[in-house]
């Protein structure tokens, strides 16, 4: 029996488009951050997956059991194509909403990988690799603290790997609260919408010139750290990253009433300087990111400016370190 746990992770530059949907190849290198949940309540922002040997591959997600869909198979595959193993049942477990826009695929494919692992020998760029055949977003969650997944420009992804290039320990004061405002499954895929804009928006290549500079000056921001530049990188490159959804056509919306107050409480807050940034993913749940100093204004803030939001949606969490 092999086990892994596998965290989240939040892009701070979107990944948003594919270069080629079958080996979840982007069309633009992303930065993300892996984050560990600091909290001791009961959700917790991992993925806890348990691998066996077994007649045959099957998965158990969350208590119910299916055959392996097609982005599993595709994983499976290609580390038998490394080194061979037998089938497997696979046990997992997210221990929060699974398709909230909490990058639920990201965690359980960084935990299926990093758990096999444990059966057949694989490097990092090989584990890297296996968890993007997943979910693209997945390739990050393996590693700690800053991660960058470079897009690459091979046809066969040979090249399209992530790895941590700034340690979690660089900016300990940094934390982030994930505010769970609805825990609904979206409404389109991420798949479905990425292939969406990238067929349809007109804004969408303009968005890929940028975001190479997005990534430098982001990364310069984390190296000074210099939060105010941080913030105002990482809310804009979430606000251009749903304007180009929302230029998709028919358009995609991820975000709800509760995201767009969110992001008028955290303008109204930065009005004298700036000490709050959010972030969003597919999906209306915010990210917001401060300093240690900032932490408990920040949580009552939003308890008492959104409505319904109790302490139990709220999720304390550091930057940390990737699947083990
Ligand atoms: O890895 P996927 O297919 O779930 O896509 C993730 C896309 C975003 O979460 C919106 C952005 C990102 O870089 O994680």
């Amino acid at each position: 029996m092999y086990e892994a746990e596998a965290p989240v992770n939040i892009a701070l530059v979107k990944y948003w488009g594919k270069r080629d949907v079958s080996l979840n190849l982007p069309t633009n290198s992303s930065l993300s951050v892996t984050l560990e949940t600091c909290t001791s309540s009961d959700l917790q922002l991992v993925t806890r997956t348990i691998v066996e040997p077994h007649h045959e591959d099957s998965v158990i997600l969350n208590g119910v059991e299916s055959a392996p869909n097609e982005r599993i198979k595709r994983c499976l595959k290609y580390l038998r194509s490394i080194a061979d193993f037998p089938c497997v049942k696979v046990r997992t477990e997210n221990m929060f909403p699974t398709a909230a826009g909490l990058a639920s695929s990201a965690s359980g494919y960084a935990a299926l990988v990093t758990a096999i692992s444990g059966m057949i020998p694989l490097d990092a760029n090989q584990k890297s690799i296996a968890a993007r055949l997943g979910s693209g977003s997945a390739c990050r969650s393996l590693f700690d603290g800053f991660v960058l997944w470079e897009s690459g420009i091979q046809t066969d992804g040979s090249d399209s790997i992530s790895k941590s290039i700034i340690a979690p320990g660089h900016w300990p004061e940094l934390c982030c609260l994930v505010l769970i405002l609805s825990a609904a499954e979206k409404a389109v895929s991420s798949a479905a919408g990425m292939e969406r804009t990238v067929h349809t928006s007109e804004l969408f290549p303009s968005r890929l010139e940028k975001v190479p500079d997005h990534i430098a000056h982001l990364l310069r921001a984390i190296e000074q750290r210099d939060f105010s530049k941080f913030a105002e990188l990482v809310m804009r490159d979430s606000n251009q990253f749903h304007a180009v959804c929302m230029d998709s056509y028919p358009p995609v919306f991820y975000l709800n009433e509760a995201s767009r107050t969110v992001i008028h409480l955290v303008h109204g807050y930065n009005r004298e300087n700036v000490r709050l940034a959010y972030t969003f993913d597919a999906g209306p749940n915010a990210f917001i990111f401060c300093l240690e100093a900032e932490l408990q204004s920040a949580k009552e803030l939003f308890l008492s400016q959104i409505p319904g939001l109790a302490t139990s949606n709220i999720v304390e969490c550091r930057v940390g370190r990737g699947a083990h």
